[in-house]
């Protein structure tokens, strides 16, 4: 499924992440670098943050647990409704064609 990644300066990346993948490795594995990813995906840094694009919130949904939640309180950048830590999105075929926005900064 392909993925868009939008820098928080407008550029796009488009990647394709294998099907069970989740989306911050997707971005790590192809040098995305507005998402870090520092805690490997273990809800432990929010480093992942990324704003789900509008045409894709209801698809993703909110955050999948109270940990997420937790742990977005720590983004560096704002925080928005459609805030999401990009770990723990699983690409799924659904997803294909995906777009979600970065921060400007994850520290
Ligand atoms: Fe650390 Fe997502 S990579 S919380």
């Amino acid at each position: 499924p392909l993925v868009t990644y939008v820098d928080h300066d407008g550029t796009k990346h488009e990647v394709d992440v294998p099907i069970g993948e989740n989306v911050m490795r997707g971005a790590v594995n192809n040098g995305v670098e507005g998402i870090v990813g520092e805690c490997g995906g273990g809800l432990a840094c929010a480093t992942c943050h990324c704003y789900v694009a509008a045409d894709w919130a209801d698809v993703v949904g909110e955050p999948s647990s109270d940990d997420e939640r937790d742990m977005l309180e720590s983004a560096a950048d704002e925080v928005r409704p459609t805030s999401r830590l990009s770990c723990q999105i699983e690409v799924t075929a659904e997803l294909d064609g995906l777009v979600v926005e970065l921060p400007a900064r994850q520290y």
